[in-house]
């Protein structure tokens, strides 16, 4: 009988993660990579050490009672961990860890993805292009809007915003921001801070979602809020869905009050609100915010080293419990 400590996979990772897993550990696999539920959480948990779980699988008050005793930590493989009970994870002595920090570039390349696509038009353009219907030079049709010189608000200044806002700078773009507290001047670069989002709302003509989902941020983008914008403005989302309310955005969309949306998550994804497919000025993403080879592999490495700490007896780098 091997030595190593028993981790639990519960979705299939990359070749390299595993190979990494199954070096340093007594590895069960999810060769099938189906979506474990509570009740098959709860019966594979016997007899192991720890849990290797992505965002897929919820980690309830009543999940992190049933898990066998023997569970000792849960890794999560993302940065968010909203399917993490922390407080019943507390209660019960569960450690559990995120994976902060290596996904930060991935998903604020995807944003600036987003917020080209949405401002050039791209599903509209893409799709003449995939059915035939790429005709005559035209130099007025479709016309997408520039970014240089546009405002750009990040609601959620955090490690992603803040790679939103360097990039876009290289765009030309004037930076405003939102968070909780105001940031240092070597961290803001020069970006305007609005202590209040409210007050930022009417002066940008992007909005860019990037803070986790909270009690204060879910269902931040209502349509008071949205009454707040420019005309023409145009909505970003790379966070999480539910700090847009569904409703309030697609009317935007549909009446024009808003130019474009940019979006990879949404709430109840991958079940989204299906008026989002009709909207021609909705440019949308699956939640591909981390889908790059190099990420998956670092927020899988990183959530190795978290688990090689606790089994080191030492205190793993990303504590959320
Ligand atoms: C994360 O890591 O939180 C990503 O959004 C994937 O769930």
């Amino acid at each position: 009988m091997s030595d190593k400590p028993v981790l639990l996979v519960t979705r299939k990772l990359p070749d390299a993660v595993e190979a990494r897993a199954m070096r340093d550990y007594d590895a069960i696999l999810n060769t099938s990579d189906e979506q474990l539920r509570a009740a098959d959480l709860i019966e594979r948990s016997k007899g192991v050490d720890a849990i290797l779980t992505c965002s897929t699988e919820l980690f309830s008050a009543e999940v992190i009672e049933g898990l066998a005793p023997s569970v000792k930590a849960v890794a999560t493989f993302s940065v968010g961990y909203e399917h993490i009970d922390t407080a019943a994870a507390k209660k019960r002595g569960l450690i559990a860890t995120n994976t902060p920090d290596v996904l930060t570039d991935a998903t604020a390349d995807l944003t600036i993805l987003l917020m080209l696509g949405a401002t050039r038009r791209a599903f509209e353009w893409g799709r003449k292009l995939r059915n035939g219907e790429w005709g005559r030079w035209s130099a007025t049709e479709l016309l997408g809007t520039d970014v240089k010189g546009k405002r750009l608000g990040i609601y959620g200044m955090g490690r992603i915003g803040r790679a939103v806002a360097d990039r876009a700078r290289g765009f030309g773009m004037e930076i405003h921001y939102h968070n909780r507290s105001k940031l240092n001047a070597d961290l803001e670069v020069g970006a305007i801070y609005h202590a209040n989002a409210d007050d930022m709302l009417p002066q940008i003509d992007i909005l860019s979602l990037n803070c986790p989902a909270t009690p204060e941020t879910v269902g931040f983008l209502n349509t008071e809020r949205i009454a707040k914008m420019r005309d023409n403005a145009i909505v970003l989302n790379s966070a999480r869905g539910s700090v847009i309310v569904d409703d309030a955005l697609i009317e935007a969309l549909q009446s024009g009050k808003l130019a474009a949306a940019g979006l990879d998550v949404f709430d109840r994804e991958p079940k989204l609100d299906q008026r989002y497919l009709t909207l021609e000025n909705a440019f949308l993403m699956p939640h591909i915010g981390s889908a790059t080879i190099e990420t998956r592999n670092e927020m899988g490495f990183r959530a190795l080293d978290n688990l090689d700490a606790i089994f080191a007896g030492n205190e793993p780098g990303d504590r959320i419990a």
